[in-house]
């Protein structure tokens, strides 16, 4: 009997798709125990925006969050979410970091690292891979899904071949909008299992409403596994529900291993921690619901839910339907990105502020600017060659990798920071959010302190 392996995301994707990642430590540990028992392949636990979170809003050290996750969990695998050269960041980071970020993430408990690029350049992969391997976990090779013209399927199946070419032990499709439609998910699985040896992962949203579905159909063409977040915390922007899942795939005459007793208690455990987020606002109703635009704009939910909010501070809600025209216009203008941080924030700021203005280009982000520079890497089609002199002028972009014009910067800092950094660990919190993880250890020696003064008025 075929097995189909079930991820587990509700303490990474859904905490991050339903309630902005806003979940303590502590108010699932005492679950821990019992999730390692359930027969999930992996659990999808830490990477993504858990870091930030966890020192930007939770005052916890991430470090120590996994540390604890992996002494309560002593069997299923620990997974995590890195954006390659970019870590768990917003830029690119120099080699030196990377590798000692995979390095440290492994030493303090993670067995699989799903690692992807947001333009499909897997040059910004490549040192990410390398070192999982070299450190003896799993590396799994993400291809980021999206729809556009030059985007097909011939393409993907390339991009599988490279990545396989590249040593990982496993591929993912990661759709993290939700678009990709069942019948692509049949051929486009299909292919690839027909070219690679590797297995092959996917992973979507119930965003759409197609996530079940495409699912279902993705196993029928030998997927060899989904990820699914357990059903309080599951559907809308979050994952497709893991009994429902399981009770389906099972049906169809696949072995899971997951054991149903066990999914009960977890969902009865989560349940109440639901309830609490929706009293306090932090799960807003809408998350939760079925949002098809995101269909015929080609743009994933969160994207438009920015645009509205952006929209919105500048009073300017009646030009949403032209921005809506102009986002595709200037995908197309980049060399069609797919649309996953941080690109869909990039294109989405850029056509607003090309409406607002009324002139295109007129006024350019940033950010954009350094993707025209080849900052983030290479597009996947053909930047407009006029939009490039416009902003760059005689100016060249880079072609190489990035990456390689950037000095090591981690012993440096490690001197720089001394005292305050405790461990390399906390040097790497640095790099990655130096301003937040500052506050942070500050707090951090606060607390302390004030133990050692309770301890000592107790004797
Ligand atoms: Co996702």
């Amino acid at each position: 009997m075929k097995k189909v392996n079930i991820t587990e995301t509700v303490l990474r994707d859904a905490n991050q798709s339903l309630i902005a990642t806003r979940l303590p430590f502590e108010d699932f540990e005492e679950i821990l125990e019992t999730m390692d028992n359930a027969g999930y392949y992996s659990l999808e636990c830490w990477g993504g925006a858990t870091f930030d979170s966890c020192l930007r809003y939770l005052s916890e050290d991430p470090w120590e969050r996994l540390r604890k996750i992996r002494e309560k969990v002593k069997n299923t695998k620990l997974q995590m979410l890195l954006r390659g050269q970019n870590l768990l960041g917003y830029k690119h980071y120099p080699d030196d970091v990377v590798r000692k970020f995979v390095q440290h993430s492994v030493k303090n408990g993670i067995d699989i690292i799903r690692i992807f690029d947001a333009l499909n350049d897997f040059r910004n992969i490549e040192v990410a891979v390398e070192e999982t391997l070299k450190c003896g976990a799993h590396a799994q090779g993400a291809i980021c899904y999206t729809i556009s013209p030059i985007h097909n399927l011939e393409k993907y199946v390339e991009m599988g071949k490279t990545l396989e070419s590249m040593g990982v032990n496993s591929i993912c499709i990661k759709d993290m909008a939700g678009i990709l439609a069942p019948q692509e998910a049949y051929d486009l699985i299909k292919a690839l299992k027909e070219t690679v040896k590797v297995p092959v992962f996917l992973h979507t949203h119930s965003t759409t409403g197609l996530g079940p579905i495409t699912y279902i159909k993705a196993v029928e063409a030998g997927c060899d596994g989904i990820d699914t977040s357990i059903s309080v915390f599951s559907g809308g922007t979050a994952q497709p529900a893991t009994e429902t899942l399981n009770y389906a795939i099972k049906e169809m005459g696949y072995q899971t291993d997951l054991k149903e007793d066990v999914l009960k208690k977890i969902n009865d455990f989560f349940r109440p921690i639901k309830e609490k987020f929706i009293q306090s606002g932090g799960l807003d109703a809408y998350v939760l619901g079925t949002e098809t635009d995101a269909l015929n704009y080609q743009i994933p939910g969160g994207m438009l839910s920015n645009l509205i909010a952006q929209l919105k501070q500048q009073n300017a809600m009646d030009k949403l339907e032209e921005v809506l025209l102009e986002t595709p216009k200037v995908r197309k203008d980049l060399g069609y990105p797919p649309l996953v941080t941080p690109m869909s924030q990039m294109v989405g700021v850029q056509a607003t502020i090309n409406v607002l203005t009324g002139e295109r280009y007129k006024n350019v982000t940033k950010e954009v600017k350094a993707y025209l520079k080849g900052e983030y890497g290479r597009a996947p089609g053909e930047i407009d060659s006029e939009l490039i002199k416009k902003v760059l002028g005689d100016e060249e972009p880079i072609t190489g990798r990035f990456a390689d014009t950037l000095e090591p910067i981690f012993e440096k800092t490690k001197e720089e920071l001394g005292d305050m950094a405790k461990s390399d660990e906390d040097v790497l919190s640095y790099i990655a959010f130096p301003q937040i993880a500052k506050k942070f250890f500050k707090e951090r020696e606060e607390k302390k302190a004030k133990i050692v003064s309770y301890t000592i008025s107790r004797v």
